[in-house]
């Protein structure tokens, strides 16, 4: 039976693309992705979608407060027309830059999972990167990682579902460390999709 999938980003979306093209060479199992979700209208992760045929669905933020509602209205309102437009099987944060509060969370516990640079315990929160390798240069470390885990409301919290080291190499820039920890999401994320969807891996 097929199991639907709907994507949350902010961005560029090249992880949403690693999963579009997953599931076209049938990498994802069971698991087809019905609708991508952004909070950023210019988030090129639309296009991705669009070209895919993929429905999108954009809500702000700022909507919400610019009419005096609530972080939480947000939250619950996208919790409820993510659950009552697609009976998600799962959900997939892919560089979704909103931290979800539990009237999103609790609604979906056990099906949703998030992609983070870095490994599990370390540098939780954003700007990963640039904190492992500002680390790096100081000497304070040799490798960071990355690792997809289960959502839960404390931020990159959550039991891990696959993790994977990647060194700090003497010579790197910035750049290059981004560079190879993007490769090792792409491949990442889709193979913990199909994990989840077909091991029925439980969130405890
Ligand atoms: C990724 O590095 C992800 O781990 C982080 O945000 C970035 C998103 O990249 N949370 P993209 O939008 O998938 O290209």
């Amino acid at each position: 039976m097929t199991k639907k999938i709907v994507v949350l980003i902010s961005g560029s979306g090249s992880n949403l693309q690693a999963l579009i093209d997953a599931e076209r060479q049938g990498e994802l199992g069971s698991g087809t992705i019905t609708l991508v979700v952004s909070n950023k209208k210019s988030a090129y992760g639309l296009t991705r979608a669009a070209e895919a045929s993929i429905p999108t669905y954009i809500r702000t933020l700022k909507e919400y407060k610019d009419a005096g509602k609530t972080r939480e209205d947000f939250d619950r309102d996208l919790a409820e027309y993510i659950e009552e437009s697609q009976h998600p099987d799962l959900i997939v944060l892919a560089g979704w830059m909103h931290i979800l509060s539990p009237a999103f969370v609790d609604r979906f516990r056990g099906k949703i999972i998030n992609l983070h640079p870095a490994l599990p315990g370390e540098l939780d929160g954003a700007h990963a990167i640039d904190r492992a390798y500002s680390e790096f240069k100081a000497g304070e470390r040799t490798k960071t990682g990355v690792m997809v885990h289960f959502v839960i409301p404390e931020v990159d919290k959550g039991k891990p579902i696959l993790t994977q080291d990647i060194p700090c190499v003497e010579g790197d820039s910035l750049e290059d460390l981004e560079n190879r920890i993007h490769v090792v999401e792409h491949e990442i994320l889709p193979k913990a999709v199909k994990l989840v969807l077909e091991d029925n891996l439980s969130v405890a």
